[in-house]
């Protein structure tokens, strides 16, 4: 009888469970009410009584250690599960396939964003969701004028004026607040307008903002800056033209045209036999604009321009239809994988 604890004794010392299977093995051996420690409780009254004491304590001393043991077993395997979990997890692996592309609009901006980097432009961002004195005021729109209505705002409330930026010339603003000349950035985004949407427009789209302010910057550095980045951007050959134009932020102001880069100026559908394809606005900034920052118009002077990034992309990449950028169409999108 005292040999039979010893030899289970032993095998509880040396058992190991792999499996939950194994596990249940052991349960059923030695933690049960079926299991071997209970048969030999079953035992006890056919013990002879000068035996029963030492019995008693030898048998409880078995079921203890079995109660360790298996607790013992289940932690272990429940760690080795865990940590076999962590293993199959294997970082280094190459995706299966690729899935997400970089939208086109992105891509287009990245490489706006690349071109002024290299010419020394910081890049900064401002609020989509602004007041009236930095989308207008500031921007030395007069109050009541009509100027206010070329760009068709949407109002989230009135007086206090809060409405969607309807350009990222705001941004402008919040930078010549925070920062006094020199001050050379460009500032991308998204832009809002209550504008039917159509092939040709939409009531939000994307602009890049330019601004250039120190002392005895000029018309010619402005010209020379936007020449340069129309060659980087649709290549060497490419001439740029400013038309005189109005904004009330620049004095004087200018749309920015670049020769067709399709037809090379010989005139075809892109650029509707002209020849030439606007990109955008510019000017000097007004001395008004720099007043309303503090900032000296007679010490300072500056540029700043504003472009379309769908209207970029929509030339570069020739797609006819604005409202294909944000309808999602993986048709559309997977047609710019690695370009
Ligand atoms: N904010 C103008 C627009 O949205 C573009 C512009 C920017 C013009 C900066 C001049 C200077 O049409």
């Amino acid at each position: 009888m005292f040999e039979h604890i010893e030899r289970l004794r032993e095998e509880l010392e040396k058992a190991a469970a792999q499996s939950q299977d194994e596990l249940e093995k052991f349960r059923m051996r030695f933690i049960s009410r079926k299991s071997v420690i209970g048969d030999l409780f079953g035992e006890f009254k056919n013990v002879p009584n000068e035996q029963k004491k030492e019995f008693g304590a030898a048998l409880n001393n078995l079921k203890n250690l079995a109660e360790t043991k298996f607790q013992e077993l289940v932690n272990d395997l429940k760690s080795r599960e865990q940590s076999s979990d962590a293993a199959s997890i294997d970082m280094f692996l190459p995706p299966v396939k690729q899935t997400g592309t970089i939208h086109p609009l992105n891509k287009v901006k990245n490489r706006i964003i690349q071109i002024f980097e290299r010419q020394g432009f910081n890049v900064e961002e401002g609020p989509e969701i602004e007041d009236d004195f930095h989308n207008f005021t500031a921007l030395n729109f007069p109050e009541n004028h009509p100027a206010r209505e070329m760009q068709d705002t949407y109002f989230i409330s009135k007086d206090p004026d809060v409405l969607l930026r309807t350009h990222t010339s705001n941004v402008q603003i919040r930078l010549l607040e925070k920062q006094q000349p020199p001050v050379r950035a460009i500032m991308p985004g998204r832009v809002y307008r209550n504008e039917a949407i159509s092939a040709r427009a939409h009531c939000f789209f994307h602009q890049v903002e330019g601004l250039y302010v120190d002392r005895n910057v000029s018309f010619k550095d402005l010209k020379q800056t936007l020449y340069h980045f129309a060659r980087e951007l649709f290549g060497k050959d490419t001439k740029i033209r400013l038309r005189p134009s109005f904004f009330p932020f620049t004095e004087p102001s200018a749309e920015i045209d670049i020769s067709c880069f399709i037809c090379k100026g010989k005139g075809c559908k892109i650029c509707k036999h002209t020849g030439w394809v606007e990109i955008g606005g510019s000017g000097m900034v007004d001395p008004n604009v720099l007043e309303s920052v503090n900032v000296d118009p007679k010490e300072y002077s500056g540029f700043a321009f504003g472009m379309g990034i769908e209207r970029i992309a929509m030339l570069k990449y020739q797609i006819d239809d604005i409202r294909l950028f944000s309808e999602n169409d993986l048709r559309f999108l997977q047609q710019f994988k690695g370009t």
